[in-house]
């Protein structure tokens, strides 16, 4: 029987609610409350959807992650959706590493680093739409759209479809917003349909494809045959549909709050900010503070034997959900942990999970802040907030709106071509 909560003391138990909206209020209170568990114990309980813990240590976020033999994958959801296959998310070694082995290699640095150019060349054309007005709402202008375009590039799909996958994903993260759970999970069913449709007719054209140096990651994917207990087969095409919509939904809901926290916080330490305009060489340190002050991914895990951690004892089928965003802001590992610092050393943060199932497409997403952080800095480099940026609470917490202001510049050209020091020089 797995814990309820009249097995667990008074004192560890919370009616903390990941997805209640009101810890998402203008303030983005989210933190506060995590910290508030946090500061309870490294493992509380909490009632809402069914009840489950709530790990908010680093060492003991570190332990879990790193314990697939305890800790299950599936399923990856916190709510009572219906499972969906989100390959290789939500399965477990053997199968996990199977899958891993097909996706991984395409997400390697090198092959992440020949990308710069390409994000850059999104990055430009996407500040180039909002540059002259001097405002913009940067999620849905710029945060929202670049992850999508990234995602577009790397699968080698039309461009037009941007809209359409960034609606669906929407979607499939917050199903329909204001309604029942019940309406939310139609809502995510039928999204599953239509992106599962989508990605049958793409595996169809590309299945039996001649691969080369070039070829798309969708291509490499579709072909690349999964070798698991000693045997090679081909994957199929469920299976196919449900790796490729992870790799959307994974680097969409996580890329585009992270982009626009980034500039929330370098909006508010301007001396930072200034440091980092004066010497873009200090980027890669501050996207790893950056990625440390907030992390958007709350990942599930399912015991699958009982065991004691972090003063607790969890029972089989027990659920627990790891708070990254508050193991980042551990006393015990990061000294003044609240306060940005951007020579901060050894910075590591658990934002990507680690692990087995750490997260595949984390060069992407540096890279995809890194050259943000570049662009913004060079063309708008008084950002400021015109409002609190809203943010919206979840297992993958996300920023929906954040208006901006700057001095409005010209849209790229010779101007910008004159002070481009960029190491890759790939701009289009
Ligand atoms: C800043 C942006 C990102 C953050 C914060 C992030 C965070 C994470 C985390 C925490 C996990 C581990 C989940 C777990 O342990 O249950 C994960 C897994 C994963 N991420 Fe990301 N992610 C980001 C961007 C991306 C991008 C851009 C892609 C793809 C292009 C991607 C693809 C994946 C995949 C496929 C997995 C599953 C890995 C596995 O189960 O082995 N992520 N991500």
């Amino acid at each position: 029987m797995p814990t309820t909560a009249a097995d667990v003391p008074e004192h560890l138990l919370s009616d903390f609610d990941l997805y209640d909206l009101s810890i998402c209020d203008p303030e983005d209170t989210m933190q506060e409350r995590v910290r508030e568990l946090a500061q309870i114990a490294p493992v509380v309980y909490c009632t809402p959807h069914g009840g489950h813990w709530f790990v908010t240590r680093y060492d003991v976020v570190n332990e879990i992650l790193h314990s697939p033999e305890v800790f299950s994958n599936y399923p990856s959801g916190l709510l009572d959706a219906p499972p969906s296959m989100m390959l290789p998310l939500n399965s477990d070694p053997p199968e996990h590493t199977a899958y891993r082995n097909v996706l991984q290699p395409l997400f390697s640095p090198t092959r992440t680093k020949a990308l710069q150019g390409e994000i850059r060349r999104h990055v430009t054309e996407l500040i180039d739409g909002f540059i002259e007005k001097g405002e913009c709402d940067f999620v849905a202008d710029f945060a929202h759209q670049l992850p999508t375009r990234v995602f577009l590039w790397l699968m080698d799909l039309p461009r037009e479809d941007a809209p359409l996958f960034s609606d669906l994903a929407q979607k499939a993260f917050f199903g329909k917003p204001g309604g029942t759970e019940e309406e939310s999970n139609a809502v995510r069913v039928d999204v599953a349909q239509q992106l599962g449709a989508y990605f049958a007719r793409v595996i169809d054209e590309r299945r039996g494809r001649s691969l080369g140096p070039d070829s798309d990651v969708a291509s490499i994917v579709i072909n690349t045959p999964l070798q698991l207990d000693g045997q090679e087969r081909p994957l199929a095409d469920e299976e196919l549909q449900s790796m490729l919509l992870l790799t959307l939904v994974a680097g969409l809901h996580t890329t585009q709050p992270q982009l626009a926290w980034a500039l929330m916080y370098l909006a508010r330490y301007r001396d930072e900010r200034q440091r980092l305009i004066d010497d873009p060489s200090l980027l890669p340190n501050a996207v790893e503070e950056l990625l440390r002050l907030e992390a958007s991914a709350f990942p599930v895990r399912r015991v699958k034997h009982e065991i004691e951690i972090g003063g607790v004892t969890m029972r089989e089928e027990d659920r627990l959900l790891l708070a990254l965003c508050s193991a980042n802001r551990d006393p015990s590992r990061f000294e003044d942990p609240d306060t940005m610092s951007i020579d901060r050393k050894h910075v590591a943060h658990l934002s990507f999970g680690g692990g087995r199932h750490r997260c595949i497409g984390s060069h992407i997403a540096r890279e995809q802040l890194r050259i943000t952080l570049e662009e913004c800095h060079r063309r708008l480099p008084d950002y400021e907030l015109t409002q609190p940026a809203v943010c919206h609470p979840s297992q993958a917490r996300s920023v929906l709106s954040m208006p901006i202001r700057f001095t409005p510049g010209p849209r790229s050209g010779v101007r910008e071509r004159a002070h481009d020091t960029t190491p890759e020089g790939a701009r289009a």
